[in-house]
């Protein structure tokens, strides 16, 4: 096996709070190793076009608190093709980049598999993304931040909707996965969950306004936004059509959920797996995410990572069914 030497580093897909922790854990411990970094701007885009830079230790210095990624990021169509890797590639050996960490979700581990089984460049992943929906891991990188930002925001609701008697359908981010909704929805008292998981199933909505406790001044329904048209405006449009009484009001939370410093608990797993990521390059890993399970570095290959779903936890829907009487 030959030394890995340098390697590019890259954040892809949407950006999540702890990004900047994980390429500060990665540029640190290649240093630490001997091993250069490249810094590769706007994920598989940046990669297309040669925007590499070389990164030192103190190129992340001061960035561990900081959201977004120094890194820019982009969701790439280019890259989708076989001609756009061939350019990517092409941009990685002109620079002598031996092997590349990547910071995503799905689409950018989807990418990564497709290059990694065309061109013999070793890949790791390490799991970025909000929604928490890569399998292999018990939480990705930002997941912890956003749902932090999710129940301040829906605990100012709630002042709104105790003092007009109100309904709010409240909108969080996951175009196909729930998991934002189910964890703030227990935490912030929510009254009902709309989730892709159950077909975003409106009966049970309606069953629990019709049957539930008439006498709450407030109500809050968590509606992770799905990809069907109209979301949670349209759920609040059945709603006021069936339940005319109800003064129902609608509320997007939207990108700020994925702005903002990174909590404690995203910056120290970042830092974990940003640190295993250039060691497993090292012992010569590839085409595999790198993320926690019972709180141990755990390798998934790219393909499980992406395909296998991550199963929602029918208990939690019965906490919020057995709380919110
Ligand atoms: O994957 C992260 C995420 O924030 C999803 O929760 C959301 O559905 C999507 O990205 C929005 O993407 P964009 O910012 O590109 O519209």
């Amino acid at each position: 096996m030959t030394q890995i030497k340098k390697i590019g580093l890259f954040t892809s897909g949407g950006d999540a709070p702890g990004m900047n922790a994980a390429i500060r854990a990665v540029v640190r411990t290649a240093k630490y190793y001997n091993i250069e970094v490249v810094g590769i701007r706007r994920g598989y885009e940046g990669m297309i076009n040669g925007e590499m830079f070389p990164m030192d230790g103190k190129s992340v210095a001061n960035i561990i608190q900081r959201g977004g990624t120094i890194l820019k990021t982009a969701r790439s169509e280019q890259f989708k093709t076989a001609d756009g890797r061939r350019l990517a590639y092409d941009q990685l050996v002109k620079h002598g980049i031996q092997g590349l960490v990547a910071i995503g979700g799905d689409g950018t581990f989807t990418g990564a598999r497709i290059f990694g089984s065309e061109y013999d460049m070793p890949v790791v992943g390490l799991p970025g993304t909000i929604d928490n929906d890569l399998y292999g891991t018990d939480f990705t990188i930002g997941y912890d931040t956003a749902i932090n930002t999710v129940i301040d925001a829906v605990d100012k609701i709630r002042d709104t909707a105790e003092s007009h008697d109100r309904l709010f359908i409240v909108e969080v981010m996951g175009r196909d996965s729930g998991l934002i909704a189910l964890r703030t929805g227990i935490a912030s008292g929510a009254e009902a969950i709309i989730i892709p998981e159950t077909k975003r199933d409106i009966n049970a909505l309606m069953d629990r306004l019709e049957n539930g406790r008439k006498d709450k001044s407030s109500k809050i329904v968590m509606v992770a936004e799905g990809e069907d048209p109209g979301g949670a405006f349209e759920i609040g449009r059945q709603v006021k059509e069936k339940f005319p009484n109800y003064d129902t009001r609608v509320s997007i939370l939207g990108h700020i959920q994925r702005g903002g410093k990174p909590s404690c608990m995203d910056r120290v797993l970042a830092s974990r797996v940003g640190v295993a990521a250039v060691e497993a390059l090292r012992d010569g890993h590839r085409n595999e995410m790198i993320g926690i399970v019972h709180n141990e570095i755990a390798f998934t290959p790219f393909e499980h990572a992406c395909k296998h779903h991550v199963e929602i936890n029918a208990n939690f829907l019965k906490i919020v069914e057995i709380l919110s009487i």
